[in-house]
C-alpha cells in the first residue's frame, strides 16, 4: 500500500494543500520545492486510493549525540493524511514503513517534530528537546564581570551577505558538533536559508551581526529583527533574536552587550533556546529574562541500541542489563552494556538478569541526556531490578548536557 519514490508534481501539490488544509500555511510552490527538496531524494512515502491521499518525507542527516560524537539520523515530516481517510491506519503504516527502511538503511536514530503531544509516543517516540522563547527587559540591563576580569577585545559588526554566507554555515557547524540534539545543516540548507529562507521556517528579513575573537576569527553571530514598525513617540520596541550560535562565554558576552545596547529597544526575545538556558546566568539580574513561551521541538527514537549506547553511555563504569519494551508488537529486547578500555560494548543476551526495565521511548530520552534514570524511576517509567542500578545508568551519562536542537523540518 506505502509506495516509495522521488518528487512529483502531484506529492507537491498535495503537501501545498495538507499545509493550508491542516496548518492554514500558504507557501508558494518555489518555497514548496526548495522544502521538499532537502529531503532524501527516495524519500517521498504515499499512498494513493486514485490520488495521494496519505504522505510523508523522510530526511537523512547526523545528530549530534555527545560532544564531537554524531551519529545517522532518519527524519520524517510533511506527514498529512486526508480528513477523508483519517484513522484508517495510514500514519501508522507511513511510520512503520519509515521506521523500517531507516533502521535496514543503518540510522541510529529517528525523529520528528510533532504536530500533537498525543500522536507519537506509540510508536516509540519521546520528546528530547524544548524550544524556549526568552523575554529579556535590557533597561538599565547589567552583565556580571566574568571571574578572570575584564574580556579581551571581541568585536562585533555587521558584515555583507557575501561574507555571511561563508562564514556562517562553518559556525553552526563548529557549533553543532559539540552541541548534543542539533542536526547537521546541509550546503543546501544554506543556500535556502539565503533564497528561500520560510523554506527552512526563517524569518525574512533578518540582520545579522559577527563576532570576531581578538584574533580576527569569527567565534559566533546572531540573527535578528525587529517585530513591529516604529512610529513617533511609540519609543523603544521589541528586538526578536531568531538565533544566537556562540563558540564561547566571550562571543556570548559580546552577543548579549551588543543587543542590552542597541538603540530604541526595551526588550529582546530570544527564540529557540534552551529551557535552562545558560545565557541567563550572564546576567546581572537573571529575573529580567523569563520564560516566555515553550514547545517541544525534536522527539526522538532510538532504532539501534547498541550504536546509541556505546556512543552515549562513554562513562559507564560497571555492567548493566537492560529490558526494553519496544512498540508496534515487537517483544521487548535485552541488552548487556559492559564497561571497556575502548568503551562500553553493548550486546544483546539472555545471559544475565535484568538490572532494569523500561520502554524504547524512555530509554531515548535518557541516552540523549533529555532525562535521568533516577527522575524517570520517581515516576515509575524506570523500574529497578537491582538496587543502584538507576545511579550506574546515571553516572555513565553525568557528563552529557540537555539536548538542544535549533534546525526545524
Ligand atoms: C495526525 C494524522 C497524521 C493521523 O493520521 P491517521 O491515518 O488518522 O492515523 P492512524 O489511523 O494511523 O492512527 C494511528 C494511531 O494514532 C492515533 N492518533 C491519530 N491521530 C491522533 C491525534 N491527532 N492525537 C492522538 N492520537 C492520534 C490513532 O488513534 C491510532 O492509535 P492506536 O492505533 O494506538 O489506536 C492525520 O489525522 C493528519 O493528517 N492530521 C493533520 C496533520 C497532522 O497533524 N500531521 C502530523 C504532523 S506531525
Amino acid at each position: 500500500m506505502i509506495e516509495r519514490g522521488t518528487l512529483t508534481d502531484e506529492f507537491v501539490r498535495f503537501n501545498k494543500a495538507s499545509l493550508r488544509l491542516h496548518y492554514g500555511i500558504h507557501h508558494s510552490d518555489a518555497t514548496i520545492q526548495t522544502k521538499l527538496g532537502l529531503a532524501e531524494p527516495k524519500g517521498f512515502l504515499t499512498v494513493h486510493d486514485q490520488e495521494i491521499v496519505a504522505g510523508a518525507v523522510g530526511y537523512r542527516w547526523p545528530i549530534t549525540l555527545r560532544r564531537h560524537r554524531a551519529l545517522p539520523a532518519a527524519g520524517i515530516g510533511e506527514i498529512a493524511v486526508l480528513p477523508s481517510h483519517r484513522r484508517r491506519g495510514l500514519l501508522r503504516a507511513l511510520l512503520r514503513e519509515h521506521l523500517r527502511e531507516s533502521a535496514e538503511e543503518g540510522c541510529a536514530v529517528a525523529v520528528l517534530n510533532a504536530s500533537e503531544g498525543g500522536i507519537y509516543g506509540r510508536f516509540g517516540y519521546a520528546p528530547v528537546t524544548a524550544d524556549c522563547t526568552h523575554s529579556w527587559d535590557t533597561r538599565g540591563a547589567g552583565l556580571r564581570p566574568s571571574p578572570s576580569g575584564p574580556a579581551p577585545g571581541y568585536t562585533v559588526d555587521m558584515p555583507g551577505a557575501e561574507l555571511l554566507r561563508t562564514v556562517l554555515p562553518g559556525l553552526f557547524a563548529a557549533y553543532q558538533r559539540a552541541t548534543p540534539g542539533e542536526l547537521e545543516r546541509s550546503a543546501p540548507w544554506w543556500r535556502a536559508r539565503w533564497d528561500s529562507p520560510e523554506a527552512v521556517g526563517a524569518a525574512q528579513d533578518t540582520h545579522h551581526v559577527l563576532v570576531r575573537a581578538p584574533d580576527g576569527t569569527a567565534s559566533g553571530y546572531a540573527c535578528w529583527h525587529r517585530p513591529t514598525a516604529w512610529s513617533l513617540g511609540s519609543g523603544a520596541g521589541p528586538v526578536v533574536v531568531e538565533e544566537l550560535v556562540a563558540l564561547d562565554h566571550h562571543t556570548v558576552r559580546a552577543l548579549l552587550t551588543c543587543f542590552a545596547e542597541l538603540d530604541l529597544c526595551s526588550e529582546v526575545i530570544l527564540r529557540r533556546r534552551p529551557l535552562a538556558d545558560p545565557v541567563r546566568r550572564q546576567l546581572d539580574d537573571p529575573r529580567r529574562m523569563r520564560v516566555a513561551e515553550v514547545n517541544d521541538r525534536l522527539w526522538a527514537r532510538v532504532l539501534d541500541v547498541p550504536a546509541v549506547a556505546e556512543a552515549c553511555l562513554t562513562l559507564l563504569d560497571a555492567p548493566l542489563t537492560l529490558l526494553v519494551h519496544d512498540t508496534d508488537g515487537r517483544p521487548p529486547a535485552q541488552w548487556d552494556i559492559v564497561p571497556g578500555a575502548d568503551g562500553p560494548r553493548c550486546v544483546g543476551s539472555v545471559r544475565r538478569a535484568v538490572d532494569l526495565e523500561l520502554a524504547i521511548d524512555d530509554l531515548t530520552a535518557v541516552l540523549l541526556g533529555a532525562a535521568t534514570a533516577p527522575e524517570l524511576a520517581a515516576v515509575g517509567r524506570v523500574v529497578e531490578h537491582t538496587d543502584g542500578s538507576t545511579l550506574i545508568l546515571a553516572r555513565a551519562l553525568a557528563a552529557s548536557s540537555r539536548p538542544h536542537c535549533s534546525t526545524a523540518f
